[in-house]
């Protein structure tokens, strides 16, 4: 079914002038943007993001990188976006991605991997929805 994921270009990617490569490559992959902002995110909203995370050994830095720079939120649109963009991304940590994904390519190391996306379709309407209202979204 034609489904919906959230993305982040976080602020390493931003700070290499990296977004219109990246978003080629959603292009490419069929993940129509129908959505797009750049955000610096102020530490609530950064906490507010990642609130599953609080208490973990990374959480602090994975707050202190994400506030560090703008960032651009997505969100993207095609039959299963979720899985269809988890595959563009590769794994989490880039030294475990696979040569051309997102991941590998753009990321350089933990926290700082360039690029986040929803791990399912109930995370991605939970991320949209706290980024986005429903008007700045733009199906076509
Ligand atoms: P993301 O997909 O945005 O989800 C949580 C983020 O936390 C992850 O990408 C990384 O940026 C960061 N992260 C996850 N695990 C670790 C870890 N073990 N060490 C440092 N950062 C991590």
């Amino acid at each position: 079914a034609l489904e919906r994921t959230f993305s982040i270009l976080k602020p390493d990617v931003v700070a290499k002038d990296a977004i219109g490569a990246i978003y080629a490559r959603m292009e490419a992959a069929g993940l129509r943007i129908v959505a797009a902002k750049m955000l610096h995110l102020s530490q609530e909203q950064a906490a507010g993001f990642y609130a599953e995370h609080e208490g973990k050994p990374f959480y602090l830095p994975l707050i202190e990188f994400m506030t560090s720079g703008p960032i651009m939120v997505q969100v993207l649109e095609a039959e299963n976006a979720v899985q269809r963009y988890r595959e563009l991304l590769g794994a989490t940590n880039p030294a475990e991605a696979a040569a051309g994904t997102l991941r590998h390519d753009f990321g350089t190391g933990m926290p700082p991997n360039g690029t986040h996306g929803s791990d399912s379709p109930e995370s991605a309407a939970r991320e949209i929805a706290y980024f986005f209202e429903d008007n700045e979204i733009c199906p076509r």
